[in-house]
């Protein structure tokens, strides 16, 4: 047994000192692992990593926020490849603006920092279609994440674009580059059941394909128990202190999400987790030997256009992160994590150094102990108990360890942190006026009753909204003509429509009859209301509006939209009359949007009507258009959406998001930080609008007449729109 290990120690001596030399020889270096960590430089790492999504902010946003993650005692900056981002089309990419992939990742090295590229290129995220383009949805035979050529040949075509770009940039650690860790695929272990043999053989053979791209990096795959060799799997989740790889002699223990908030849905509370919790996971990780922990989000940022996905994720992608929508730090969130990752980072060497012994203090009471000759010795003290605190005692001292908490000490003496005591730091959220007027707004209708006259497309029954409009608009007229004789006509007539969703505005004759909403519990929409018919042709206008396509889920790319019905009248004649199966015409988008209002140079194509003349409030499918100065000062700006009812915003033409002001429902209590969380345990908003404010970059804005559009869906007071600053 000694000569055994004597000579692993041999050889992992011979290995690191011949990756040192290697490094030193050709300035180029590997990035390899073994059990206890990543070995970058040949030196063993215990490393802090957080995500922040390149297009959820700008690029003028980006290094002082990589910045920030830097001060902030991150090492490592992990981002998603967004593929319907870079391949709107196919064959047809951008890598410019949010979409400047080389930049971001050429900045995190300018910040001194590395780089975890998950390319995926499925990432879920909350993003639309899980990052998957629409159109790879109408490729002929395909179907997604599963053993099928098409598929396989697509995301084989993607990926190794996105590696080559990398690698003709030298940013791969392996050239001198930042990049020290690729992800494939995305918690297609959650989803391997539903596809079975040919799911199996399709995540080895996304294995197989990623790691012959020879990046010099390792390969991760999340919430993959089944990953082969070499790739590492990794967790994902609130708490990861059970996991562990499924190699544990060879593999490192890698927590690729800790959540640090969580995403909201229109017309559901904001979550929170309490910094002293997540801290408590991080630390829990960290004593039961991971060695690699990757915050989601570190920043979340914003769904700039209509990039979120799930359906109904807000515009906001906040996520409760140490670094909020706008780029500012939250407080005490931020300063806590910085103080445990230097606890940590001063216990590194004797964690990366010895396997963590575990004792016993009592039944709720641990200590995990990392100590050996090369690396002394440091040690964690646990209380799990979630109300009371306690003393325990630890070679020969005395330690209070608040409730549901951890004490670090890097000395196995000395407390560095603990995971419950909080520094004074706290921040609070002011929303301050700025001196942008009064905005002057002129209108413009949607005019309904054109819709469809000149429609070339018409069909018997209804279809799938996304095979209609291939995701290019949110909007999709589903309009019909009906015959009423007079006879038929008595009391008063109804409709009901059932859609598969998202959001329904339903049209008699021209007008209103009412809408109707899914949400993130159930997206499916039953209307039902009186339909205004007369004796006579009737028109029939259905407004279907996706609000962000589905993001995850096995065949998630088969999940309908739109009205597929039935539609059927009521108290007509002597019952009712389906309506679903007789000849339909369709028209994508609006008309503003065919003529391009929202732009600088497509705005003046119509005729804009003062809004005076008219009264503003409460006016369906009506877009708005008014100019403004740049505010002054600095601070980050946001438009205050809360008199609207639903739509989307644009500012000089780039948009801003879809808004929409539906009020939180759940249950927002008082939130005590010990104790498992999750999601629903610690929410605001109740009561109020999910999302009333909206991110508008400054990058975004001129100095002066700059325009902003907003498109109102329900109907809403424009006049009490206001463009406001954080502080
Ligand atoms: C994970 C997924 C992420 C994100 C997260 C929730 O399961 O990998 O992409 O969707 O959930 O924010």
């Amino acid at each position: 047994m000694a000569a055994s290990s004597g000579s692993k120690w041999l050889y992992l001596l011979l290995c690191t000192s011949l990756v040192l030399l290697l490094c030193i020889e050709f300035t180029e270096c590997i990035v390899t692992y073994d059990k206890k960590s990543l070995i970058i430089n040949g030196q063993r790492r215990i490393l802090f990593s957080g995500s922040i999504h390149y297009p959820r902010s700008t690029p003028q946003m980006w290094e002082d926020l990589i910045q920030k993650a830097k001060d902030g005692g991150l090492d490592v900056i992990d981002t998603y490849v967004f593929w319907n981002g870079h391949e709107p089309s196919p064959g047809i990419y951008n890598f410019e603006g949010r979409y400047d992939l080389v930049k971001f990742v050429k900045l995190v090295q300018k910040v001194g920092m590395y780089m975890h590229l998950r390319i995926g290129p499925f990432v879920c995220a909350e993003w639309n279609f899980g990052g998957l383009p629409v159109w790879l949805k109408y490729v002929p035979g395909i179907s997604f994440r599963t053993d099928n050529e098409p598929f396989k040949m697509a995301m084989q075509k993607f990926t190794t674009k996105i590696v080559e770009m990398m690698k003709n940039e030298k940013l791969f650690e392996s050239q001198g580059g930042p990049i020290i860790l690729s992800q494939i695929e995305n918690e297609y272990g959650a989803d391997t059941k539903a596809y079975g043999a040919a799911g199996h053989a399709y995540m080895t053979w996304a294995a197989k394909m990623a790691v012959g791209l020879n990046t010099g990096v390792p390969w991760v795959m999340c919430k993959q128990d089944d990953a082969p060799d070499p790739i590492i799997n990794t967790c994902n989740g609130f708490y990861c202190d059970y996991f562990s790889p499924n190699n544990k002699e060879t593999k490192p223990t890698m927590w690729t999400e800790a959540w640090t908030g969580w995403f909201s849905d229109f017309g559901g509370p904001l979550p929170h987790r309490p910094f002293q919790d997540l801290a408590f996971a991080v630390a829990r990780f960290i004593q039961k030997g991971g060695s690699f922990t990757n915050y989601y989000m570190y920043h979340g940022g914003t769904n700039f256009g209509r990039t979120a996905g799930g359906p109904f994720i807000t515009t906001s992608y906040d996520y409760d992160a140490p670094i909020d929508e706008y780029g500012l730090v939250r407080q005490p969130k931020y300063d806590h994590l910085k103080e445990l990752h230097k606890a940590v980072k001063l216990s590194e060497r004797a964690i990366v150094s010895a396997d963590p012994t575990f004792i016993s203090l009592g039944s709720y009471e641990q200590a995990h102990v990392f100590s050996s000759k090369a690396g002394g010795c440091a040690a964690f003290l646990a209380n799990y108990h979630i109300n009371s605190s306690t003393t325990v005692r630890f070679r020969n001292n005395r330690y209070d360890l608040p409730p549901w908490s951890i004490t670090i000490l890097p000395d196995c003496k000395t407390v560095a942190f603990n995971t419950a005591q909080v520094g004074s730091k706290t921040s609070a959220v002011n929303w301050l006026p700025t001196n942008v007027n009064k905005l002057v707004w002129q209108t413009f209708n949607e005019d309904v009753a054109s819709v469809d006259s000149d429609s070339r497309m018409a069909v018997s029954g209804l279809l799938d909204q996304l095979s209609v409009t291939r995701d290019a608009s949110d909007y999709l007229w589903y309009s019909t003509g009906v015959v009423i004789n007079p006879s038929e006509l008595h009391g008063v007539p109804s409709l009901t429509v059932e859609s598969e969703g998202h959001a329904l505005h339903v049209f008699v004759n021209g007008e209103l009859a009412g809408s109707a909403f899914g949400n993130g519990e159930n997206k499916k929409i039953k209307f039902t209301g009186n339909a205004n018919l007369q004796a006579g042709m009737n028109k029939i206008q259905l407004l279907s509006v996706t609000v962000g396509l589905q993001n995850n889920g096995p065949r998630f790319e088969l999940s309908k939209t739109g009205v597929l019905g039935p539609v059927v009248l009521h108290g007509v004649g002597r019952g009712s009359r389906d309506i679903t199966h007789q000849k339909w015409s369709y028209q994508v988008g609006l008309k503003g949007e065919s003529k391009n209002l929202a732009s600088p140079t497509g705005v003046s194509s119509v005729d804009w009507i003062e809004s005076s003349l008219l009264g503003l409030t409460n006016r369906p499918l009506t877009w708005y258009k008014a100019y403004f100065n740049a505010p002054e000062g600095v601070e980050p700006l946001a438009i205050d959406m809360k008199s609207m009812g639903k739509g989307q915003v644009w500012i000089n033409g780039e948009s801003i998001g879809r808004y929409w002001t539906v009020h939180a429902k759940g249950s927002c209590t008082d939130c005590n930080y010990a104790g498992t969380f999750r999601p629903a345990k610690c929410q605001s908003q109740c009561g109020r609008p999910t999302q009333r404010w909206y991110h508008v970059p400054r990058s975004w804005l001129k100095p002066t007449q700059n325009l902003i559009v907003v498109f109102e869906e329900i109907g809403g007071d424009a006049s009490a729109i206001s463009i406001m600053k954080r502080s």
